[in-house]
């Protein structure tokens, strides 16, 4: 049902589209600076078969090998995002980009992996991951699973056990917002905790009091408030910050590793930098949108232009996305991702009456790596070991698959980009590779390309073209027990022991 050539209409795809999906080429990258998350050395890297198979200098190579020259660049693992959401049915319609057009869109901004969220079918995984499967038979990129978690029963415990066990799965979302849709009770949360705990397998919350935002929309629209300003204005900075604290400290009760997904406010950070300080696990990731634009939009006279800007936790006022900056870079946010949920105008005026009906997501798939790069490592904020860090190594440690992912080594997967930083980006919906007719960064532009994009062995962007293939995309199984992990059944183990400690209790008469 879903055969190959009915892509190669797509304009994506040149007259390779039906060969190999294996590369064989052997490829040389010569003479760049090759950064990892901890080291940096000026090197040749050797691909061969889709995996790097030598980093160091001066290589000497046969003449069947392409070589790309690298000299005065830098030479990074591919971008890893972890939250996107392709093909998602999602506030009555679905996001415009699916597994191809998406993918497609990544590499062509230097990210050769994304992990997508699986939503179950009326609360079921199984079906939820047969269809996500479907979905993703035309990915040209190698993708991940996250998985939602909207219902609790036995049937959904084993099923989490079988998707830990078999599916390649180590990682289930709960959303804490979206009430009457996606929304799950404490209860659930607690329930869910307990059995990812068991499972090995990360906790990831949507963090905002859901009961408190429908309040705050019904507020608004008693107001008269129905245009796009209406969604910022009723889910504030404190229903994020509440519903983090909650899910934090649900976490460290049960003893089990926390991942905030698309970290938007100042009070969500600070809720995080406390945990983290008592020693806490919890992970926190911002989400490029909120990392460089501000709320000012949903003001906007324009619908579509300002219902563009309408996602959940909504972008904050200007002073937030400086502040994410700045925890990102001191490590008290540790990786970036897009929540890349792109619908065109058309969706979005959905909610042309009402605020309540505009599906809720922007893009980011694609700018991700040149926004961060610009606004990060341009401006001086962060080095280019940590831009690979938490653009990429980051992501592949806390999912367990570093170092196939992640990282320029012997054995990784050659999942490589060249960036320029002496040549510049545009961006603009005219130009991007998302099926998208708008784009939330429209006009910005900076400094440091992506010239050179490999997918496992393959050039896949190069000279501003992309050759992309649906089908040679590969899903990567995760594995549990990431190092999130090590030690907590010792930590377990201590407290058991300390209620066994003896009371002296004296009876009185
Ligand atoms: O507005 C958003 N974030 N849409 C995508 C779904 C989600 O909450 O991640
Ligand atoms: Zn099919
Ligand atoms: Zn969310
Ligand atoms: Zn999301």
């Amino acid at each position: 049902s879903h055969q190959i050539p009915e892509f190669c209409d797509a304009g994506y795809v040149d007259s390779s589209c039906l060969s190999s999906q294996q590369s064989n080429s052997k490829i040389l990258i010569k003479g760049g600076t090759v950064v990892n998350a901890h080291s940096r050395e000026v090197a040749d890297v050797y691909i061969e078969d889709g995996i790097i198979s030598s980093v160091r200098p001066n290589m000497v190579v046969g003449d069947d090998v392409t070589v790309l020259d690298a000299t005065g660049k830098y030479v990074m693992p591919g971008g890893i995002d972890p939250h996107t959401h392709m093909e998602m049915e999602f506030m009555g319609t679905a996001t415009i980009d699916d597994f191809f057009s998406g993918q497609a869109a990544a590499l062509a901004g230097g990210t050769t992996m994304h992990i997508d969220f699986v939503i179950p079918v009326n609360g079921s995984l199984t079906m939820g991951l047969e269809s996500y499967s479907h979905k993703a038979k035309k990915a040209c990129m190698d993708y991940g699973f996250h998985m939602a978690i909207t219902k609790w029963d036995e049937v959904v415990s084993r099923e989490m056990e079988l998707m830990v066990s078999e599916k390649g799965i180590n990682s289930f979302k709960f959303f804490m917002a979206y009430k009457g849709a996606l929304m799950i009770s404490d209860e659930l949360l607690l329930q869910g905790l307990d059995k990812c705990k068991s499972l090995g397998a990360l906790a990831m919350v949507h963090a905002e009091n859901g009961d408190a935002v429908a309040e705050g929309q019904t507020k608004m629209i008693n107001l008269g408030i129905t245009g796009p300003e209406g969604h910022a204005l009723s889910r504030p900075p404190v229903l994020e910050a509440e519903a983090t604290a909650r899910a934090i400290h649900l976490a460290a009760f049960v003893n089990t590793p926390l991942y905030i997904v698309h970290v938007m406010s100042i009070d969500a950070m600070e809720e995080i930098a406390q945990a983290r300080k008592r020693g806490q696990r919890v992970i926190g990731e911002p989400v490029v949108s909120g990392l460089v634009l501000d709320d000012s939009w949903l003001w906007h006279p324009d619908f579509t232009t300002a219902a563009k800007y309408v996602m959940s936790p909504p972008i904050r006022k200007s002073g937030h996305a400086e502040a994410l900056q700045a925890a990102l870079a001191g490590g008290i946010l540790q990786l970036v991702g897009t929540d890349h949920c792109a619908f065109n105008s058309t969706q979005k005026a959905l909610g042309i009456d009402d605020f309540r009906k505009i599906p809720n997501g922007v893009n980011g798939v694609e700018e991700r790596m040149h926004l961060i790069w610009d606004s990060m490592v341009e401006s001086g904020k962060i080095s280019v070991n940590d831009y690979v860090r938490i653009t990429s190594t980051e992501c592949a440690q806390i999912f367990n698959i570093y170092p196939r992912k992640g990282a320029i080594l012997e054995g990784s997967d050659a999942d490589i980009i060249i960036l320029n930083p002496n040549s510049s980006f545009e961006i603009a919906a005219h130009s991007h590779h998302s099926k998208s007719d708008t784009n939330v960064f429209e006009g910005r532009g900076g400094k440091g390309k992506v010239e050179v994009t490999i997918s496992r062995g393959k050039v896949v962007w190069k000279d501003g073209e992309l050759k992309v293939e649906p089908g040679y995309g590969r899903y990567i199984n995760m594995p549990p027990f990431s190092y999130l992990f090590d030690g907590i059944d010792k930590v377990d183990a201590a407290y058991v022991t300390s209620l066994r400690a003896p009371v002296q209790r004296s009876v009185s008469t």
